[in-house]
């Protein structure tokens, strides 16, 4: 008796105190904030079958969104991130790995003998979960390997009469894998019509020049769909929820915060997250609350961004100060007067510069600063 009390105070306890604010990777669950049209979308493509391509910057929350679709639609799926794949091989493992994880092991066996011709051993891993290994004599094998576990996905569909979900996530990848597994995954997949592809990418020329360029073997493949950042009134409201699930009135400052973070996703979670840290025990935030979390990540981040400003030439920190201090296009006359730049040609250099490394990115027709708290780290030091 007196140990379930126990037990039951202390999970009370460490839910009115864990923070609901997430940063970093993919959020699922109680901190997603509803995405009400984009869930519809991606929540349809996935029900009828459309293959989908989403697209938008790093960090907007394309992984979030789908996998919230997969997590409330409940379909066996296969969700493959191409960041952490090195050849064609070990693509084919996952991606049978993952969609026999949705059946129960007796099946597998079966499953496997009846369609894939080179047979691959079945292990279970230390922490329970099903891995495929494969030994292949030369390249013939491969091949064979290859275009089994390519038609995998539709096979598997009729075999078990469930329609799968196959998600490719940072799909920029793909050619680095394998120059010709655009060419193959396309042969196979265009004839696939119970499995729903979702090809996910946050490198827009490579994306576009996949799906969009009429030599490309994936033009005009699917739905495009390009994820803005969240509407605001639905990040307010669920910014409000977020902190009122703790206990917390926010709505003196919640304008304030999505201000300075230019209503991205994962800086607003990320500042939400450290005023959450610094607020405990009030029940209302306001500015100072706001303005502590703020300095306490910029000092975080000091020696980091100190690196990422010596990694630039002084053209780019030129620009990168403009940016930060001023509402001026950079290819302004008064821009280019008031930092002391040579010619538009340079400009142009330091700002693909720029972009490359991710400092700084095209927002709504304007360039801006990537990261907020850098714009901030920046001024704050160029004041001093
Ligand atoms: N719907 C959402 N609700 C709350 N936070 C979100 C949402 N989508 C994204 N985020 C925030 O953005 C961060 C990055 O999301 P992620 O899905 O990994 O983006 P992407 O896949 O576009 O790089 C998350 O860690 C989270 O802090
Ligand atoms: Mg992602």
């Amino acid at each position: 008796m007196f140990i379930a009390y126990k037990c039951i105070i202390y999970f009370d306890c460490d839910n009115m105190v864990n923070n609901p604010f997430e940063f970093g990777s993919a959020v699922t669950g109680e901190t997603f904030i509803d995405r009400k049209n984009e869930l519809k979308t991606v929540k349809n493509a996935m029900l009828n079958q459309q293959s989908l391509i989403i697209m938008s910057p790093r960090r907007y929350g394309k992984t979030s969104l789908v996998k919230e679709a997969l997590n409330q639609l409940r379909l066996p799926y296969a969700f493959i991130d191409l960041e952490f794949v090195n050849n064609k091989i070990e693509l084919c493992n996952m991606l049978l790995e993952k969609l026999l994880r949705n059946h129960p092991l007796q099946r597998i066996k079966k499953i496997i003998s009846e369609l894939i011709k080179i047979q691959p051993t079945i292990l279970i891993r230390p922490d329970g979960s099903l891995g495929i290994e494969i030994t292949l004599a030369g390249k013939n094998d491969r091949d064979v390997y290859l275009t089994d576990v390519l038609e995998f996905p539709q096979k598997l569909s009729i075999q078990t009469s469930k329609n799968h979900i196959v998600v490719f996530d940072e799909f920029q990848n793909v050619n680095r894998i394998d120059e010709h597994l655009t060419n193959q995954m396309r042969g196979a997949f265009q004839h696939h019509h119970n499995v729903g592809y979702v090809f996910i990418g946050s490198e827009e020329s490579i994306i576009e020049n996949i799906f969009q360029n009429k030599d490309s073997p994936f033009y005009r493949f699917g739905k495009h769909f390009t994820l803005d950042k969240i509407p605001k009134d639905e990040h307010v409201k669920g910014l409000l929820k977020l902190f009122k699930s703790r206990g917390i009135d926010a709505k003196k400052i919640i304008n304030e915060i999505l201000e300075f973070t230019r209503n991205h996703p994962q800086y607003t979670q990320q500042l939400c997250y450290e005023i959450y840290e610094v607020a405990t025990g009030n029940n209302i935030i306001n500015h100072e609350h706001k303005e502590i979390a703020l300095k306490q990540i910029i000092t975080h981040y000091n020696s980091s961004y100190s690196k990422w400003l010596n990694a630039l030439s002084n053209e780019q920190r030129k620009i990168l100060m403009g940016l930060a201090e001023s509402n001026l296009s950079p290819y302004s006359n008064e821009f280019m007067q008031k930092y002391n730049i040579a010619s538009s040609g340079t400009i142009r250099t330091a700002i693909c510069a720029l972009v490359d490394k991710d400092i700084i990115i095209k927002e709504g027709g304007k360039y801006v600063i990537e990261d907020p708290f850098f714009q901030e780290w920046l001024t704050r030091r160029h004041n001093h």
